[in-house]
């Protein structure tokens, strides 16, 4: 990544991964609320005070009788590579259409960079980046024309998108070939990578990817993850939504979990795994099963196979 991210971080330093961050847990049967209200020892500071990214008060959305998401409160300060987790059907996309202004919330409220996100939606969408969890690529564009029109929606000069369009397709491992080709040929994974291309072209300041390694192949994954700790390295927020726990174990300083619509744990894996309840040596699938597992659902069996 060259300049197209913008100016370096405050601290200047890639975040620590999340399962090495050596920070006190906050106590069994902690209220991950009050996690909410710390901000982390990684999180770069502006002027003495963690500045916050993303700020979520009471966010609730329903779809007719269906409650997607439920009075989520949330905060993510600059910086941060936050990880956004939850078992299917959790509220997770909602949530990050909310933030994104690409769906309206019933009632409470989320800013981010400061602004509203409903009122204030041009200003939002200016500085972020989003990568959806289905593909928004227009399918007779190629990847070079798709980033051309991304930068000029952007206000991008000619220079600006060519200068960057390169060294993305590049990180990317788009072959020079497939570059003038039409997204209707892309796979999956290809599809994904030439939208976070898209994504990064703005040098946004925060970034939220939803479910960005699904359909993406492992030599794929390892090169993304390094593109995403390079970018955060740089200053920008990441608010980052996967299934992949052993990823987000990985690369996240911090993580909420939400089932149902609700948050359940938010901190540190050290926090979240003693507000679950479980020993030091539980893993993030741990964490993640026994705050997210229906613990009520009737398992099947797979008798008819004799
Ligand atoms: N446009 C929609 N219309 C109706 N129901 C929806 C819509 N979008 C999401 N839902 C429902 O809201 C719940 C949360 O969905 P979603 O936010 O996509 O979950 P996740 O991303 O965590 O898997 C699910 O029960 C889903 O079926
Ligand atoms: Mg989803």
């Amino acid at each position: 990544m060259t300049e197209s991210l913008g100016e370096s971080p405050g601290d200047g330093g890639a975040r620590e991964p999340l399962a090495e961050v050596p920070r006190e847990g906050a106590g069994p049967g902690a209220d991950p609320g009050a996690a909410a209200e710390m901000p982390p020892e990684s999180a770069p500071t502006l002027a003495g005070t963690s500045a916050v990214a993303v700020e979520i008060a009471g966010l609730t959305r329903s779809f007719g009788s269906k409650v997607a998401v439920s009075g989520l409160d949330l905060k993510v300060y600059a910086g941060e590579f936050f990880g956004f987790l939850g078992p299917n059907g959790a509220g997770k996309s909602t949530t990050i259409k909310m933030l994104c202004g690409l769906l309206r919330p019933d009632s409470g409220s989320a800013k981010v960079l400061g602004f509203d996100v409903e009122r204030e939606s041009l200003e939002v969408r200016r500085r972020i980046g989003v990568l959806p969890e289905e593909s928004v690529l227009y399918e007779r564009l190629t990847p070079l024309e798709m980033l051309s029109l991304v930068g000029r929606l952007h206000g991008l000069t000619h220079e600006q998108i060519r200068d960057r369009s390169g060294p993305l397709l590049d990180l990317m491992e788009i072959a020079a070939a497939d570059r003038r080709k039409m997204v209707l040929d892309f796979s999956q994974g290809m599809r994904k990578k030439v939208s976070l291309a898209c994504a990064l072209l703005p040098a946004p300041r925060v970034l939220f990817l939803d479910e960005p390694f699904n359909g993406i192949d492992v030599v794929s994954v390892r090169g993304i993850r390094e593109v995403l700790r390079d970018a955060v390295a740089r200053g920008v927020t990441i608010f980052f939504s996967s299934h992949v726990l052993e990823l987000v174990e990985k690369l996240c300083t911090r993580i909420a979990i939400i089932a149902q619509g609700k948050l359940q744990v938010l901190g540190t894996l050290s926090e979240v795994r003693s507000q679950a309840g479980l020993l030091p040596e539980a893993s993030l699938e741990d964490v993640f099963v026994h705050v997210a597992g229906r613990s009520g659902a009737k398992r099947g069996t797979l008798e008819f196979l004799g």
